[in-house]
């Protein structure tokens, strides 16, 4: 193996494994159904420390690395790809955007909870009509005095109903572009924040994602995350961190569907005998497990060149692109080797397909990973 496990990264792995295969797990099939927000999962969570892992302990984080990041991040989406979307948001784009350019103050207020587990936290970048390209958004936000008064609606926001926080993005100079966007940090319950529409999705059922609504939403200036024009380098930053846990859940669901496969084929049977015996299921076993593999290290190697403190920017891309497309190829396969069975609800591969269906669209899709990975590549001539 080209990673060997610390002692901590393993105990912590085998921790998680543990609470999620006990408590996570227990009620996943129901909250798909009910789509009811897996509220206590997060509370024994935070106590666990599992969600601001990477954060300092002295922000409430527990300082771990990013590689016992993402083993705990898949242990959590191996039983419930809900509560695992709601962790990596709250670990990378919302609290790593606090640590990382956040002032003392801001920290103290909003970094701790966050991190402790106490609350939830949304990032709203995305708008209804800017998806891929959020340089073209249109929300604003005017300075008026001490203040800033923002405008527009965000969309697809993870945890929109249930965060406490959010940090959302706006334009405070359309003639700069990217460098006109900014970021604030907006407590729920500031007048002129609202929530909006509910998505029906097909998938990550009992995480909600929903519209913001922003009307005249008045902010003080020191709610500002950074500098007046940081906001899409945080939102990059923050969806470099992302898509390593996008990539670590995907290989979370794709072990769930392998192992459900590999139970079905061995008790299956077909033609006299079990059908793990035919060459065609022991194929299709090798290519799952080879997949699933490579996937793990390409998490693994960027996890660890982020750990090292190198530009990891390409290789989150790369795991991202590879792992979400794997696990929508494995969780098709294991409903397929449980032929009819696989399209019920009687067992859990369905779920498990439906869940990674978004894995190559959120957090940026399969073509804008292409987009990231060859602008690194052609730009910054850096070889593959
Ligand atoms: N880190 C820091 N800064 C970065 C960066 C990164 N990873 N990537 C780019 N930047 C900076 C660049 O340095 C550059 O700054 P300067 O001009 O100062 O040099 C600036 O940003 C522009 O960079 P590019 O020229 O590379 O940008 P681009 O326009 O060519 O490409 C893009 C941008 C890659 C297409 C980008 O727009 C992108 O990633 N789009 C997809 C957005 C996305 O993933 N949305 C998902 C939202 S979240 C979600 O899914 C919901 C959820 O809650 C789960």
């Amino acid at each position: 193996m080209l990673f060997k496990l610390t002692d901590e990264q393993l105990m912590i792995q085998n921790m998680v494994r543990e609470f999620s295969r006990k408590v996570v797990a227990a009620t996943a099939a129901e909250r798909d159904k009910t789509k009811e927000f897996p509220a206590d999962n997060f509370k024994q969570m935070g106590e666990l420390g599992l969600m601001g892992m990477m954060i300092p302990e002295e922000y409430g984080g527990e300082a771990a690395d990013t590689i016992s990041y993402v083993l705990a991040l898949s242990e959590i989406a191996y039983s419930c790809a809900s509560t695992s979307v709601v962790m990596s948001v709250q670990n990378s784009i919302v609290c790593e955007s606090f640590n990382k350019f956040g002032t003392e103050e801001q920290k103290k207020e909003f970094l701790v909870p966050l991190a402790s587990g106490e609350i939830i936290g949304a990032f709203g970048l995305t708008e209804p009509d800017a998806g891929s390209d959020p340089v073209s958004q249109e929300t604003t936000a005017i300075k008026d005095g001490d203040d800033y008064v923002i405008n527009g609606t965000k969309r697809f926001i993870t945890s929109g109903l249930h965060s406490k926080v959010c940090l959302v993005t706006a334009k405070t100079d359309e003639s700069q572009k990217h460098k006109g966007i900014s970021c604030f940090i907006i407590p729920k319950g500031t007048p002129g924040l609202e929530v909006g529409h509910m998505e029906d999705k097909m998938g990550l059922r009992a995480s909600d994602t929903t519209d913001l609504i922003l009307e005249n939403c008045r902010v003080p200036a020191a709610n500002m995350l950074g500098k007046e024009g940081d906001g899409f380098k945080i939102a990059m930053s923050g969806l470099d961190s992302g898509r390593i846990g996008i990539a670590a859940q995907s290989y979370g669901v794709a072990m769930a569907a392998f192992d459900a496969a590999v139970k079905y084929i061995k008790k299956r049977k077909q033609f006299g005998m079990a059908i793990s015996k035919h060459q065609a299921i022991r194929f299709q076993v090798a290519d799952m497990a080879t997949q699933i593999e490579a996937a793990k290290q390409l998490i693994f190697s960027a996890a660890s060149l982020k750990d090292r403190g190198e530009n990891y920017t390409r290789e989150a891309s790369i795991a991202k692109l590879f792992a979400s497309e794997m696990v929508n190829d494995i969780t098709a396969r294991a409903i397929q080797m449980h032929g009819g069975y696989g399209f019920t609800k009687d067992y859990p591969v369905e779920r498990f397909y439906r869940d990674a269906r978004v894995f190559t669209i959120y957090e940026g899709t399969s073509e804008i990973q292409r987009i990231v990975i060859s602008n690194q590549i052609l730009r910054d001539k850096r070889k593959p």
